[in-house]
């Protein structure tokens, strides 16, 4: 499909609700949440995509690699890139109401798929979008990931056996909702968590578990004395705290202290191969990407998405070219001018 089609199909099914910029940095959305943008001033949201776009790569053109390897093995799965689709729920309340959960999800779940990386699902107030999501899953052999809102523990943990049941590979927590008091509306509480209960989330499931919304190295140390198979450096695309900085640039100083202990994605954003390359380069294992999923399906459905990851590869393919990188692993600081 016509990636400039897709684009424009999009803007007309997100009804008003995302402008489709040229560059998808935060600025004309700020504040729109609920929404697509971030939160009060949009800071963090803009700080994402500015703190990833100062960043830049050492070119190298004398080497061998003319025909790089993009996959990774990550949870037990093989993925012909180190790309999930992030987690991204609500479409009623943030993406104009034309299309529904299950139009919006179903893509991205097989999109990802057919182009063999992996889609993450999300959790909302609505019961409903969690279960709808699992459907998807479960209908497409549970090849996904499952993220659940910080609720008392003892809903979560009956929300994991539900991801359990419908197969997903592994189960995590948006930790960083803890703030979003809209979902303490719907008579459930959200609540931060202390290394206690993180450590009963853990143990509550055989599949690896994940904390998304880490910022700082404390939070990262705490992941991993509470024995967590991964983190997310996250600020939620913005849309939980104003004035955070930007996930590049708090990710170093983050795998400085834990990597090798811990794996590390990280999302926010992200947009091309290029970024992608720069995540990794600054440390993390593989990287989640929102927004542009939300306008690839709502503009093209699964081949739109197809459209969007075979792009993604391409680029993350002639980026490695052109930073001498035959593996994901042999993309390190060195690629970070
Ligand atoms: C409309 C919207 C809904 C989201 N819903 C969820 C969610 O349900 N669970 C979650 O963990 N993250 C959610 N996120 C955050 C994304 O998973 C991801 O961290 C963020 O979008 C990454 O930034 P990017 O969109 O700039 O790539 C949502 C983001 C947006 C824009």
């Amino acid at each position: 499909m016509d990636y400039k089609e897709m684009l424009k199909n999009a803007r007309a099914n997100l009804n008003g609700s995302c402008k489709v910029c040229k560059a998808c940095n935060g600025i004309a959305c700020a504040g729109e949440v609920p929404g697509m943008g971030g939160k009060g001033s949009g800071s963090s949201f803009i700080e994402n995509f500015k703190s990833l776009e100062k960043i830049k790569l050492n070119m190298r053109v004398t080497h061998n690699v003319n025909n790089p390897d993009t996959s990774i093995e990550l949870f037990g799965r093989k993925m012909e890139a180190p790309i999930f689709a992030a987690p991204v729920t609500g479409t009623t309340l943030n993406m104009g109401g034309k299309i529904t959960e299950r139009e919006y999800i179903e893509p991205v779940v097989k999109g990802c798929i057919n182009s063999g990386i992996y889609a993450m699902v999300g959790d909302t107030a609505i019961d409903a979008f969690l279960i709808e999501n699992l459907d998807v899953l479960k209908e497409n052999n549970g090849d996904g990931i499952v993220f659940i809102k910080p609720w008392e523990n003892e809903d979560i943990i009956k929300k994991i056996k539900l991801a359990e049941e419908a197969g997903a590979f592994a189960v995590g927590v948006d930790v960083d909702a803890c703030g979003l008091v809209t979902l303490s509306m719907h008579g459930k509480t959200v609540e931060a968590k202390t290394i206690d209960k993180i450590k009963e989330l853990k143990a509550s499931t055989k599949l690896p578990f994940i904390l998304k919304g880490i910022m700082t190295v404390e939070d990262a140390l705490m992941a991993v004395e509470a024995g967590v198979d991964a983190i997310v450096v996250s600020n939620h695309g913005g849309r939980v705290l104003d004035c955070t900085p930007g996930s590049a640039e708090v990710l170093p100083k983050i795998v400085q202290a834990v990597k090798g202990k811990i794996t590390i994605l990280a999302d926010g954003g992200i947009r091309t191969g290029v970024d992608v390359v720069k995540m990794i380069g600054l440390g993390a294992d593989a990287v989640l990407i929102g927004r542009p999923f939300v306008t690839a399906s709502f503009g093209g459905a699964t081949d739109g998405v197809i459209t969007y990851v075979e792009k993604l590869k391409s680029e993350l393919s002639a980026t490695m070219i052109l930073t001498g990188c035959q593996t994901i692993n042999d993309i390190n600081e060195k690629v970070i001018f």
